[in-house]
């Protein structure tokens, strides 16, 4: 496909409905990892305009900093910390209205204001990732529509990703 997106919704419900197919067919056509990280965080912020969307790797019993856009961020996070850590640990989607009311939140950027992060798995159900998405807004993401949309975009990269054995 043309590296062009098509989108001509206005509401988010849309714009989830029309990206996610060209979303789709992108990573389809490229058997890496690292550009389809890259490609996928470009895509969501191009269609939505949030301040900062990226990923944070599983790697060493820590979380690395991945492919993202926006500014310059955190680079490790320890297992359990912030937003993005308990994510992890929970192994379940974190939606924050207000970053600066969840308890050991790991403020990369004074702008970030609402924030969710979604676990990613690997095809053993392994969690290998988080997306992280901040909001310049307050209360930016629900867990009625971003969420569940979110979970459904994740579960494309999960193929993507090497089987690790070590426990
Ligand atoms: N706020 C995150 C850290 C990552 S930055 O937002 C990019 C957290 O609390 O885990």
């Amino acid at each position: 496909m043309a590296e062009e997106l098509k989108l001509s919704g206005i509401d988010r419900r849309t714009r989830y409905e029309e990206l996610y197919p060209q979303l789709a067919a992108l990573l389809s056509s490229e058997p890496l990892l690292l550009p389809n990280l890259a490609n996928f965080a470009a895509a969501l912020r191009q269609t939505f305009g949030f301040f900062w969307v990226g990923f944070y790797l599983v790697e060493g019993g820590e979380l690395i900093l991945g492919p993202f856009q926006g500014d310059i961020a955190c680079t490790r996070i320890c297992r359990g910390r912030g937003v993005c850590g308990t994510a992890w640990v929970e192994d379940r989607t974190l939606v924050v209205p207000d970053v600066e009311a969840f308890p050991g939140h790991i403020a990369c950027s004074s702008a970030s204001r609402s924030e969710i992060v979604v676990p990613v798995h690997d095809a053993s159900g392994r969690v290998v990732a988080v997306l992280d998405i901040d909001s310049d807004e307050l209360d930016d993401f629900t867990a009625e529509l971003d969420a569940p949309e979110l979970e459904r975009y994740v579960r494309l990269l999960s193929p993507l990703f090497p089987l690790r054995d070590d426990t």
